[in-house]
């Protein structure tokens, strides 16, 4: 029996545990489980390991995507830049910990750029600057694409949402929203920008998944950008953590 599963706290609603358990009985995979263990502190990690023998993996979420890094021995090279840990592998006593948002955002964003035939952008505005914004940019430095963040405090990221005019709007196609606004149920919220800027040579990328059209993607669609929901991310990171536990 090989045992997987997700800490964070507290765990009402698990995408991972819905989306394991799914694909354990579709692709008949007999020997293995998908747990929820909600732990109140990080400091039960290795309590919990060395209790479960059977623990191959687990994904991480919040509040301990930072603070599990001082529980592991090693950090592969994505989780290092982002200083933050989603999936943990767990082969011959070692630690090791990985980030599949950078993963899952990277496949997705090449994905979508293709099929929207506008060519690679130059240049891009990430909106928000919390752990999903360093993934964001982790991945467009490594494929040189450069990118602002935008921050609603003037000491986070480089631009306010009062900085973006129609200049900053139209040097960058690529504007990707990593706050939670839009998500349900608040779905009727949106990031401030002046969205009569946006245009047909536009890429507008939500990390958000539900609703799987946000207002942010419904304004940038009515002006003829081309759009991408945080779907396909969601499902990219999830079967990349399925690859390193069973490499
Ligand atoms: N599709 C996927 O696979 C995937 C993967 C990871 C995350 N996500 C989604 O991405 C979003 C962000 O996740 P995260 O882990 O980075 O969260 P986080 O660490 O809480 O960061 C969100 C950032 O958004 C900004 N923000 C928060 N509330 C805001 C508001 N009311 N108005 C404007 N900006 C606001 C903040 O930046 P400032 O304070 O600087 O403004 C904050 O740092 C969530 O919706 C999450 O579900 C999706």
């Amino acid at each position: 029996m090989k045992i997987f599963g997700l800490i964070g706290y507290p765990l009402s609603h698990s995408f991972s545990k819905k989306y394991f358990t799914q694909k354990f009985a579709k692709e008949n995979i007999k020997d293995c489980s998908y747990e929820l263990f909600p732990i109140e502190e990080i400091d039960q990690l290795p309590e919990l390991i060395s209790n479960i023998r059977e623990l191959r993996g687990l994904n991480v979420t919040i509040p301990y995507k930072e603070k599990v890094i001082d529980f592991l021995d090693e950090l592969e090279e994505g989780a290092k830049a982002v200083a933050a840990v989603n999936t943990i592998r767990i082969a011959d006593q070692k630690l090791t910990g990985y980030n599949t948002d950078v993963f899952g955002f990277e496949k997705s964003l090449r994905g979508f750029v293709e099929k929207s035939r506008r060519g690679f952008p130059e240049k891009a505005l990430i909106l928000g600057t919390g752990g999903a914004a360093k993934a964001v940019h982790y991945v467009l430095e490594k494929l040189g694409i450069k990118s602002l963040m935008v921050s609603r405090s003037i000491d986070k990221g480089q631009l306010n949402y009062t900085d973006l005019d129609a200049l900053i709007i139209k040097e960058n196609q690529l504007i990707i929203n990593t706050t939670p606004l839009g998500m349900s149920p608040d779905v009727q919220s949106f990031p401030s920008l002046p969205y009569r800027e946006i245009g047909s040579d536009h890429l507008l990328f939500d990390l958000v998944y539900n609703p799987g059209k946000t207002v942010f993607l419904e304004k940038g669609e009515d002006q003829g950008a081309a759009i991408q929901n945080g779907l396909d991310m969601l499902y990219g990171q999830a079967e990349k953590a399925w690859e390193i536990w069973n490499q």
